[in-house]
This record gives structure tokens, sequence and C-alpha cells, in this order.
């Protein structure tokens, strides 16, 4: 099965060492024999982790789609253009696809499964969600019966760590997130990760998946976590919690049927829950199903080798695929009535440094009693003249929670709103 790998960087490079490496266990298993025939790269002069045999390495993209002597394409590249038209091509050219590239499919999947659909091939993508860890397939086929309800992941190995960081070692946000890019784990710019639009392309991913419908990128609600504070840490860490950054994707009911809620937010999650033991840059996918009950998928969510090796099951799978004239379908998936964040119901930490007098409790306290927000716990502890006070709210709706903190903003007597996090429950609700 000859194999033409578009883009050799990190997940490229791995994959043809990894196929290299492994190529007569799979013939031996599968009888295929996996041979990496072309690979293109933008610039042929650099320096390559892997020897190419000479003819290989090419500048030209389009030529090793169109390549009659490739039977399978590997999207690495990444972006939107050219992988969008080259995976096209692939596809209408007879070629199954196998791509690592969420912001692809979390802007342009519709498209892309329709184009595979109709030329009855595989666009497998494993690797385009928590990178190493098999979640797709799961979801996919073992779970393609199960009324899954939840899915909560930690999607983003630079969040995590940094999380991590501030969280064991009492570092602040700036100093984690300079260790992370002296590590190699976030980018010079790191905004794609740290406002959560790389995990609110995974989320969408997740949701489609999960629940057959259309979600794109677009339709994710996301916040990061660069607001995050040492104290926010230290609270959560006094009141049983680890703070972390969710991609949440749901099904619930609405007014006029069931709706698709899917957010990327830092929240504070119970220590006992499993997605709280998830440290450094691991990754890790927590499924809720009816029948199922809860799973857990767990393990490293990015980096070339463990990307490759999510990379390497799909090309298999594709291979096999094409040997017996079948594909892996993905399912029609519907349009997807995706839930207003404010119709959101889920209990919040609010942090307020207030003006230190009587009387400014009962105001705030008013405040929360008009938009009928109420309040579960409350801490104060006194900062020189003032007071910061921590609440953790019952069960409420997030527009009645937006309204509480606009009035409390407006109090001559509340000096800061801190950090507002969303509480994930004991039950995991
Ligand atoms: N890195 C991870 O941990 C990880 C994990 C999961 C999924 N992914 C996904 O995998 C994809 C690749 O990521 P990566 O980290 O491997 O990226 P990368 O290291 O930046 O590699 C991209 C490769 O694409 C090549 N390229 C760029 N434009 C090209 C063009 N027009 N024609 C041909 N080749 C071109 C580059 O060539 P040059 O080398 O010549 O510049 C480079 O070899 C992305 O979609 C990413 O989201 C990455």
């Amino acid at each position: 099965m000859r194999v033409g790998v578009l883009g050799c960087g990190n997940v490229g490079a791995a994959l043809v060492e990894l196929v290299r490496g492994r190529a007569g266990a799979i013939e031996a298993r599968t009888g295929l024999r996996l041979d990496v025939t072309r690979v293109a790269v933008r610039t042929l002069s650099r320096e390559r982790p892997v020897a190419l045999a000479d003819g290989v390495l090419t500048r030209d993209a389009a030529a090793v789609v169109a390549d009659p002597e490739v039977d399978v394409v590997v999207e690495v590249i990444g972006g939107i253009e050219p992988a969008r038209e080259l995976i096209l091509c692939a596809l209408d050219a007879g070629k199954s696809v196998v791509t690592a590239n969420k912001e692809l499919l979390a802007n342009h999947g519709a498209e892309l499964f329709s184009a595979a659909e109709a030329a009855g091939r595989d666009l497998l993508f494993e690797a385009a969600v928590a990178g190493g860890i098999p979640i797709v397939r799961p979801l996919r086929e073992s779970l393609a019966g199960e009324d899954v309800r939840r899915i909560m992941g930690i999607v983003n190995g630079t969040t995590n760590f940094i999380l991590t960081r501030m969280s064991e070692e009492g570092v602040t946000y700036v100093e984690a997130l300079a260790e992370a890019q002296s590590l190699g784990y976030a980018e010079r710019d790191p905004t794609a990760d740290v406002e959560g639009y790389d995990a609110g392309a995974k989320a969408a991913i997740l949701a489609s998946i999960a629940f057959g419908a259309r979600v794109r990128a677009g339709d994710v609600h996301h916040e990061g976590i660069a607001r995050i504070t040492a104290v926010d840490i230290a609270f959560a860490d006094r009141l049983g919690y680890v703070i972390k950054l969710l991609a949440v994707c749901e099904r619930v009911d609405g007014p006029d049927g069931a709706e698709i809620g899917v957010r990327v937010h830092p929240a504070m999650v119970p220590k006992h829950h499993p997605l709280a033991g998830v440290r450094d840059s691991f990754n890790a996918v927590f499924v809720e199903g009816a029948s199922v009950g809860d799973l857990m998928f767990y393990g490293r969510g990015a980096g070339g080798s463990p990307s490759a090796s999510a990379v390497l099951g799909d090309l298999i799978d594709a291979a096999v695929n094409l040997r017996k004239g079948a594909h892996a379908s993905i399912g029609s998936l519907g349009p997807a009535r995706i839930r207003p964040i404010d119709d959101l119901v889920t209990s919040y930490y609010v942090n307020l440094d207030v003006e230190d007098r009587p009387g400014v409790l009962r105001l705030i306290a008013e405040i929360y009693e008009r938009h009928g927000v109420s309040i579960r716990s409350m801490e104060q502890e006194g900062i020189g003249a003032e007071a910061r006070l921590i609440f953790i709210t019952h069960r409420a709706r997030e527009a009645d929670v937006r309204k509480t903190l606009h009035d409390l903003r407006e109090l001559d007597a509340v000096h800061r709103v801190g950090s507002v996090l969303r509480v994930v429950a004991d039950d995991g609700a």
C-alpha cells in the first residue's frame, strides 16, 4: 500500500519513522505492506530527523495527491489551505485520506465528510482530537449505539501543564507559561492554546461525532485560562477542587427538543473526579453514557510520536478497507441546535474584593437574590482594608449570574470582581 505523506514536521517525520519501524509487524498481521513513497514539504533544504530515499521528498503536494503510484494520502500540513483543497483532490482521485487536522475538520468537516462519502473512500482523523488517545474511533464504533449524554475533556496539554504548575508549584500564570514555552509545550504565540481555540476545535469534532450533528468551531463558547490567579487556585484547593480547562459537550433538553451545549472554559473539578488527577501535559476524555456509565480515555494528547501512532492506526484501517473495497462512514450529520451559553445551568465560583464595613454583605446578598441566584457557601478573608469574598452558588442560569455580576460591578462597595468559574458538581453535573 503506497502512502503519500503531505508534511514532514513533528507528526509527519514521526509517522515516516514509525511506518518504517513497524512495516514488518503490520505486514505479518494484515498481509499489507505500508510503504511511504512520496513526502511533500514546503522547504526542501530543511534538515529532517528522518532519512528519505532520493526522489521521495518534493515541494509539490498536489503532485503527490495526483500520483497514480499513491494509494492513501496522509495530510499532516495543518491549517485550512492548501490542506482542504489537497484532501478534496485526493478523495476525488479515489484515494483514502488520513488527517490530523483539527482546525480544518472543525471548520469544514461537513464538506470533507460528504466528499469522502461521495467518493466511497475513508477520511479518518483519530489524531485530530487528543493526539495519541483513541477517542474518535471508540465514539464512532464502540459507542455508536450508546446514548452519550456528556463528554468532558482535558484536550489541551499546554494549558493543563500551566494549570498543574500553578497548582503544585505555586507559580504565577506568566511564570508557568514561560516554562511551557521553554520546554516546547507552548508556541511563542500561545493564543490558540491559552484562549481555548485549540480545545474548542476538538470540542466541535467530539460533539459532531458523539451527537451526529454538524457542530463547527464557531459554535463553541470558549474562555481561556489567562485570568486564573494563585488566589483562585488556593481557594479551589481549600474547597476541595482543582482548576482545569475543560471542553464540555452535552446533550440537553431544550424548549423545542434536544440541544447541544458545547463550550471550553476553566472549571473547578472536585478532587475525587477522575479528571482532577490528569496532570502536566497529559490529556483525558471523560464520557458519560446512559447504558455504559462513565468511561475515561487517558494519555498523551500531543507530540509527534503519540500522534503518529494514531495516524498509523488510521492508515492501517484505510489500507485494509481499500483492499476490501469498503470505507468507514461518519454517518449522516444533521443540523445542530446549539444551546446558547446564557441557558447553561450550573454552579458558579465568584471571587469579589469588597469594602470591609458593616452592611456590605447585605447589599451583595440582595443582588444575588434579585436575580434568583442562591448562595451555597461563602468564605471571607481580610486583605488589608478590604475583604475578599468567595461565593459558591447553587445551580443557576448563566444569564442570571451575568446580570448578578453586572449589578455587583455597579456597587461602590465592590472594588473588583475577580474570576468567575463554573463548578463541576460532586455528581459530575
Ligand atoms: N504536533 C502535535 O503534537 C500534533 C498533535 C495532533 C495533531 N496535530 C496536527 O497535525 C498537523 C501537523 O502538525 P505538526 O506539528 O506536525 O506541524 P509542523 O511541525 O508545523 O509540520 C508541518 C509540515 O507541513 C509542511 N508544509 C507546510 N505547508 C506545506 C505545503 N504547502 N506543501 C507541503 N508541505 C507543507 C511543512 O514543511 P517544512 O518542514 O518544509 O516547513 C512541515 O513539514 C496539524 O494539523 C496539527 O494540528 C499535531
